[in-house]
């Protein structure tokens, strides 16, 4: 794994320490109703203020695109920062120029505070060297604790990295040594399990897959499309016909790496997307026309844990099937349990990322018993993907 300064070579005492963290957490009615990314960062800002360290935090909220606007202020996130950190939190509304210089020259050592929503200035996306130079002016140190926006080269993100001397915050380090056990350098078998709606989205992510992972158990919408291409009639489902093509030459890929690909074998269809939908199993020469397929069968589940069985370790995107309708989330949870029991028994690393995944490994209450859980979603898929992520290479030391 490359090389990268964590908070153990960091003389913070004293010192301006600005850290990027990733405060783009989902709020209702002016609460944040999920704190997990709070949660996430809450060890490197309570270690920087704890080793004497002014500390100020830099985020994006939502997609404001550089102009500034009161509904995308980061003001609404402060308590949900302060609740987590046990701790007062200052907040300034604005994240250069005279606003923020003056709330910073206000903080004590140990004492944090939020700039404004980075993504009020056009030189945040932009990554323009003026911005990245009025940002640096409010520290001596810069921490790079937001995996989940590393895969943005933005001037919080990755300019930054450039100006001021360089740290990985905990968060980062947590995830970026994860990853690496991950596809990195991990312990082999490796199997990867990849759900979701559509194959079109995840095309990159399957190709870079077949090449580092032994097993590959493909499951969701996605898996139609496989399915069609070897002929399948999948009936009403979900299905990406006019990417056959595409199906079968990542099933060519895999079978030249040596990946195996695990397809559903049956499947449960019903002939509405919708909770409680009347629904039967079927094998995959049967699907009736009218229906959809919503689920894996238990024979496709059995396949699913017996490639869990024979890895040792697990990198899992994306659900099995509809997992958000009962009962179609079976499939899904059967093997989130099958994978959390094998993790807690010491024979699986399991890490798991991406949006849908991580409610989907809540929902069937296993996400406490995973290896690691990324918060990350675009970022963990650009990775997953095989690309380089900017704050990351900048970090590198
Ligand atoms: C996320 O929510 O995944 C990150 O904060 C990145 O947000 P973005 O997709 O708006 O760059």
């Amino acid at each position: 794994m490359a090389k990268f300064r964590t908070l153990d070579d960091i003389d913070a005492a004293g010192r301006r320490v600005l850290v990027r963290v990733d405060l783009n957490v989902p709020v209702r009615d002016g609460a944040v109703t999920d704190d997990t990314r709070i949660r996430a960062v809450a060890p490197t800002i309570t270690e920087l203020a704890g080793k004497g360290a002014k500390v100020i935090l830099l985020a994006h909220f939502g997609r404001p695109k550089g102009k500034r606007d009161e509904s995308q202020s980061l003001k609404v996130v402060v308590p949900a920062v302060a609740k987590v950190l046990g701790r007062p939190v200052a907040f300034a509304d604005d994240c250069t120029g005279e606003t923020a210089a003056a709330a910073v020259s206000a903080l004590a050592p140990g004492e944090v505070l939020v700039l404004e929503n980075t993504r009020f200035y056009k030189g945040e996306e932009g990554n323009d060297p003026e911005f990245v130079k009025a940002l640096a002016a409010n520290g001596d140190l810069y921490v790079n604790d937001a995996f989940s926006a590393a895969h943005r080269a933005h001037a919080s993100t990755e300019g930054l990295a450039h100006v001021l001397p360089a740290f990985a915050g905990r968060s980062m380090q947590a995830e970026l040594e994860a990853l690496d056990r991950a596809l990195g350098a991990p312990v082999r078998p490796v199997a990867a399990i990849v759900g979701g709606a559509k194959v079109s989205s995840k095309i990159d992510l399957l190709e870079n897959l077949v090449t580092k992972v032994d097993l590959l158990v493909i499951g969701g919408g996605m898996a139609n499309t496989f399915l069609a291409a070897r002929g399948v009639d999948v009936g009403k489902s979900l299905c990406e016909h006019d990417l056959a093509e595409t199906a079968r030459r990542i099933e060519k890929a895999a079978a030249a790496a040596g990946c195996r690909i695990v397809l559903p074998e049956d499947a449960v269809v019903a002939e509405a997307f919708a909770a409680n939908a009347p629904n039967r199993v079927v094998t995959l020469d049967a699907v009736p026309a009218e229906s959809m397929i919503l689920d894996v069968g238990p024979k496709s589940v059995a396949a699913v844990v017996a490639a869990l069985e024979e890895a040792r370790t697990l990198v899992w995107n994306g659900p099995l099937g509809a997992f958000e309708l009962e009962p179609f989330d079976r499939g899904t949870v059967a093997a989130a349990r099958e994978a959390a029991g094998l993790t807690v028994a010491g024979k699986l690393t399991s890490i798991a990322g991406g949006g849908d995944t991580v409610a989907a490994l809540n929902h069937a209450g296993v996400a406490d018993k995973f290896s690691y859980i990324s918060t990350a979603g675009g970022a963990f898929l650009e990775w997953m993907e095989g690309k380089a992520l900017p704050g990351v290479e900048a970090l590198k030391a």
